[in-house]
């Protein structure tokens, strides 16, 4: 289930709030200007293709591009595996947004299967959200964030751009991200 985790940012250790409710997640993230809801998960096989993601989802993902304006979606993968290649492909990946950045664009993601956690630092709080298969969420353009796909990164997610580099990160050059519960922490909590 989805976890909500927010600290002052003065305080790493402990949470001002955690909490798994998703009305208490949707009234959080309203006033930061994201937008946070669910899908029905539909089924994929156990390698899908992105055509098959986009198909299966066909009817949400044309809704959120007519609402809001997207242009371009496609989907990224990554999945555990016992070949040597993994853990190298899994820190690449795990380290290009793992520190503080902007967008210009949006920052749009369903998670079709598998979980991250956006880390999104606003007004002197940083808000963790761990979504997981079924999640929607939006980061806003300019919000400072990070992104945390843990040290066995698995995950099928639809993106969603109004313009071709939009995903291009702006590094703040902040290290604020190192001091703060990782997802493999946040996904070990038990609340
Ligand atoms: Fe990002």
């Amino acid at each position: 289930m989805t976890l909500l985790t927010i600290w002052d940012e003065t305080d790493t250790t402990t949470p001002t709030v955690q909490t798994r409710d998703t009305d208490t997640i949707v009234e959080a993230l309203t006033p930061l200007g994201v937008r946070f809801s669910r899908w029905e998960l539909k089924e994929l096989s156990a390698n899908p293709t992105q055509d098959e993601v986009l198909e299966a989802y066909r009817t949400e993902i044309d809704a959120v591009n007519a609402e809001h304006g997207y242009t371009f979606v496609d989907v990224v993968f990554i999945a555990p595996s016992e070949d040597p290649s993994y853990a190298e492909t899994a820190a690449t990946a795990r380290q290009k947004f793992l520190s503080e950045h902007q967008h210009d664009d949006d920052e749009d993601r369903f998670f079709a299967r598998g979980s991250g956690v956006f880390y999104l630092r606003v007004a002197g709080n940083v808000y963790a959200v761990l979504c997981e298969e079924g999640d929607v969420i939006s980061v806003p353009a300019n919000t400072t964030h990070w992104f945390d796909m843990g040290t066995r990164p698995d995950y099928v997610s639809v993106r969603f751009f109004h313009d071709d580099d939009g995903w291009i990160g702006n590094f703040t050059g902040s290290d604020i991200a190192t001091k703060f519960s990782t997802y493999d922490e946040l996904a070990a909590v038990t609340v």
